[in-house]
């Protein structure tokens, strides 16, 4: 059972409603201290038959980021030219976006909701990161790249391991405005 008073409710709420895709990142790096805060409410996730599958990877080397950006973006965009979509995002556009930090949640398990549980895990990871002032951004656009052998030994997942849910971290540099949403989509309610 979830016993919180109104006011803590009001301010959960709050950070869902505050929570961006942040895009533009300051140079400050995010100490160990604060990745442990978030891994450690990544972990407080719902988890089917309490596998708790997620593992996790924290990449900080900028050298090792930018070797994963150029490899990620051609392997990226020609998979969005196969499916029909036309992206021009420049020469020196980085998948990463400039974030310090990249947090890749993988599992060694199989089951129809390990990437569930991860992506779960995720969600409350950037929740939290939100409420600590620090912003994320899901690059599901650097997923086919963290599948390459290499450069999961280089990040140190082992083979047996699935990356499923890359996550950026840094403090954000700027404002980010809110996307909008579609009112909820109620197909039957009987
Ligand atoms: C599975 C997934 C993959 C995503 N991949 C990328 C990505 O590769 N690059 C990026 O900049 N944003 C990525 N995003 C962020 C979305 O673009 C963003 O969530 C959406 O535009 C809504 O904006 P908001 O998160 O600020 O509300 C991804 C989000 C999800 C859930």
């Amino acid at each position: 059972m979830c016993m919180i008073s109104n006011e803590k409710a009001e301010g959960f709420l709050e950070v869902m409603k505050s929570r961006r895709s942040v895009r533009a990142y300051s140079g400050r790096m995010l100490d160990r201290d604060a990745l442990m805060k978030l891994l450690d409410a990544a972990i407080l996730a719902p988890t089917a038959m309490h596998e708790e599958p997620w593992a996790f990877s924290v990449i900080q080397d900028r050298d090792i980021l930018k070797r994963i950006s150029d490899l990620a973006k051609p392997i990226f965009f020609e998979r969005l030219h196969r499916s029909g979509r036309a992206v021009d995002a420049g020469t020196d556009f980085e998948i990463f976006h400039g974030a310090g930090t990249l947090v890749v949640i993988s599992s060694r398990h199989s089951g129809p909701f390990v990437d569930a549980d991860c992506w779960l895990a995720a969600e409350n990871l950037m929740l939290a990161a939100c409420a600590w002032g620090i912003g994320s951004c899901v690059i599901g656009s650097s997923l086919a790249a963290l599948e390459i052998p290499e450069v999961k030994s280089t990040i140190g997942i082992p083979p047996e391991y699935r990356p499923i849910a890359p996550i950026v971290l840094g403090y954000p540099e700027g404002e980010t405005p809110a996307t909008s949403r579609r009112p909820p989509h109620i197909l039957s309610w009987i």
